[in-house]
């Protein structure tokens, strides 16, 4: 065990000739005894590297999710936060499935599908708008932030009228660069927006995932009360902005310096889409978990009381799991599944949305863009090296007409 003198902390560094690999320590750790760290807030927990050990973490009923994801990196949390109902990111056992079920009947194969219709055009639209422009663009502002955000908001059922206030909201919301008191500002006025949202939709139910879960609540007898709707449609925004913009920034990123791979991604945008989400694993920080009794993980006992964090971007360059694990390649054969929705009970409810959105905004932009380059170069860009999800600051693109 290392002792605390020497212990390492996060966020580690990242090789500069690869930005978009994790920290290079964390395959040493993989071949190491279990290492506590020290998270950016101050704490200390175990961090999980290998493969097969972040999923037994992740599938351990034991494992308590009340700190999940963030509070090792939130300086504006603390240990002892009592959990909010509608929080199902954070809530365990009974009150953790009754909230996980209602939304997975919203996140079915058929409405995921339904919902392609939506995202493909949307995406259509905002690629129109982008190449109106004379030539040059920051991909992060002008399409990966908008898209998810709009997608979130078709699924909350906000009026079309109130979109852009709510995507303004949603950016203060999700922002880092925000003090406290901003952040504060931001989660209160959306708060407020949802409540007053929600009320009209328990009078009026229109054809949206919110209305359907309101009325199926009250059938059933079991109905959602204003603070879990409102802290569930909270954590949905906050879920699936920020993860899901990332995602399509560095992906578009990766396929600019991989020209040879754009025609897999228009032939098998699933398989391209399911290897990037494994070679890019955004939520740098892993997933957070609290040992509510003693624990073996691998050779290690992890003691009551302990916290670990489930680190998905090393588990997914684990080359146990996947030979060659720091190659992109979208060719390999029967690939494990991989942990970049984490794992067990809490693994992520939108993830077939979050794959409809990045094979979309993927296809579209590399057929209708086949000229689409980096403005800059690479080593100008920056990267965000202490947010809980990995991503670039800016991506300026050019094309030819
Ligand atoms: C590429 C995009 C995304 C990534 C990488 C991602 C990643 C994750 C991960 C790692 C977890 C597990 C957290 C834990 O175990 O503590 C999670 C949970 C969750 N995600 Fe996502 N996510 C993405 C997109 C989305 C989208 C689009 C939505 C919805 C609109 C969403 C909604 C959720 C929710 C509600 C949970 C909590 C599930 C539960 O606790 O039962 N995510 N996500």
């Amino acid at each position: 065990m290392t002792a605390p003198s020497d212990m390492p902390g996060l966020p580690m560094t990242r090789p500069a000739s690869c930005p978009v690999d994790p920290p290079e320590d964390y395959a040493k750790f993989r071949g190491a005894e279990l290492m506590k760290v020290r998270c950016p807030v101050g704490m200390d927990a175990w961090l999980v590297t290998r493969y097969a050990d972040v999923r037994a973490v992740l599938s351990d009923r034991t494992m308590s999710s009340r700190g999940a994801s963030s509070l090792h990196v939130n300086p504006y949390a603390g240990p002892d936060e009592e959990v909010h109902p509608g929080s199902v990111i954070q809530l365990d056992g009974e009150r953790h499935s009754r909230l996980r079920k209602m939304v997975l009947a919203e996140f079915t194969v058929r409405r995921v599908k339904a919902m392609r219709e939506y995202v493909r055009e949307l995406v259509g639209r905002h690629l129109d708008a982008m190449l109106a422009r004379p030539g040059t663009a920051d991909l992060v502002q002008d399409f990966a932030l908008p898209i998810p955000s709009l997608v979130i908001c078709e699924l909350l059922g906000v009026p079309h009228a109130d979109r852009e206030r709510f995507q303004r909201q949603s950016v203060a919301l999700v922002s880092t660069d925000r003090t406290a008191e901003q952040s504060r500002q931001a989660r209160d006025e959306l708060s407020g927006y949802l409540a007053g949202l929600f009320t009209d939709k328990q009078r009026d139910p229109q054809d949206d995932v919110f209305s359907r879960m309101i009325t199926r609540g009250e059938a059933t007898g079991d109905p959602l009360t204003m603070e879990e709707l409102v802290i569930l449609g909270l954590s949905l925004l906050v879920a699936g902005h920020e993860t899901t913009a990332n995602m399509i920034a560095l992906s578009v990123l990766v396929l600019l310096e991989h020209p040879e791979q754009r025609d897999v991604v228009l032939r098998t945008p699933d398989r391209a889409v399911e290897e990037l989400l494994r070679y890019l694993s955004v939520v740098q920080f892993g997933v957070l978990r609290y040992a509510t009794e003693d624990v073996a993980v691998g050779e290690h006992t992890v003691k009551a009381g302990d916290w670990l964090v489930a680190a998905l971007n090393s588990a997914n360059r684990d080359e146990e799991a996947f030979p060659g694990a720091d190659e992109l390649d979208f060719h390999r054969e029967s690939p494990r599944p991989h942990l970049a929705f984490g794992f067990g009970a809490h693994q992520c409810l939108g993830q077939q949305l979050a794959r409809v959105e990045l094979q979309e905004t993927l296809t579209q932009l590399f057929s209708r863009v086949p000229s689409l380059r980096l403005a800059v170069s690479p080593e100008e860009l920056e990267f965000k090296h202490n947010t809980l999800v990995y991503g670039v600051r800016q991506l300026p693109i050019t094309w030819s007409r």
